[in-house]
């Protein structure tokens, strides 16, 4: 038995871009698993949706944590329609000045992450017809920028990642592309430097990037189109 709506899970959903998702795809009459490592943010987001919500705790770098909450998300809805991988971190800085355990905890929430996701979810989207998996990478996954280089280099990943399982995964039926905005006003960006963040022209708000991933998941049109810019001209 499944739920005869359509049904998304979430990470980061409990602040920013992943919050204004689960609030778009909420109020659009779909089913909403939302995941967070901040329980308190996600417990005040749950009671906001009603009822067509689960809420996980989940770190998305603990493969077991992944498990856990997709089975059960898949127990009580039967179908997983579309997976966001969102949650996401920026630290930034010139190279040398941060330690190696800042570049690491970049490498493992921003790719590590979204590989056990795509990994953990793929079942569940195979049994899924129509099923899409939709990436948030960034701006940065197309050109480099100063202080971001490491930042970039996991973007980048994602951008690889998602070109790539896009073709792997077109003869299970499941359809992978990436979100990659500009700048947009979250908490992730409040500590950079406002000089250049107006240098690079628009500042996004969450709700621009939650449309452009709702039209993401109901794209019926070329499989070769997989990126999906915000906020920037780009040909891709
Ligand atoms: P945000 O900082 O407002 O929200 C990120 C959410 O992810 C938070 O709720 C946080 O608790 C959660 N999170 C962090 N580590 C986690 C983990 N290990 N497991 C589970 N959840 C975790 O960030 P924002 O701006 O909404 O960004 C969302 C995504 O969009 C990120 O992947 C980011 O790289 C990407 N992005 C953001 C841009 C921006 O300018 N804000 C631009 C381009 C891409």
């Amino acid at each position: 038995m499944s739920l005869d709506r359509q049904c998304v899970f979430i990470t980061g959903a409990a602040a920013g871009i992943g919050r204004a998702t689960a609030r778009l795809f909420s109020q659009r009459g779909w089913f909403v698993g939302i995941a967070d490592i901040d329980a308190p943010a996600l417990a005040q987001l749950a009671q906001e949706l009603g009822s067509s919500v689960m809420r996980f705790r989940l770190d998305v770098t603990r493969a077991e944590e992944w498990n856990a909450a997709l089975g059960a998300f898949f127990d009580k809805t039967g179908r997983l329609d579309l997976l966001v991988n969102n949650a996401g971190i920026l630290i930034s800085g010139p190279f040398e000045s941060n330690a190696l355990a800042r570049h690491d905890a970049l490498v493992d929430v921003n790719i590590k992450g979204v590989i056990h996701g795509c990994h953990c979810a793929r079942p569940f989207l195979a049994r899924t017809p129509g099923a899409r998996l939709v990436n948030l990478s960034s701006s940065a996954a197309i050109y480099g920028q100063a202080a971001l280089a490491t930042y970039s280099a996991t973007k980048f990943a994602v951008r690889g990642l998602t070109e790539a399982l896009n073709i792997e995964w077109q003869d299970q039926g499941i359809r992978v592309m990436d979100v990659m905005p500009l700048f947009v006003q979250t908490a992730m960006v409040k500590d950079m430097n406002a000089a250049s963040i107006r240098r690079l022209g628009v500042r996004l708000t969450p709700e621009d990037v939650a449309n452009v991933i709702w039209k993401a998941a109901h794209y019926r049109g070329s499989l070769g189109k997989v990126h999906w810019p915000v906020g920037i001209r780009a040909r891709l």
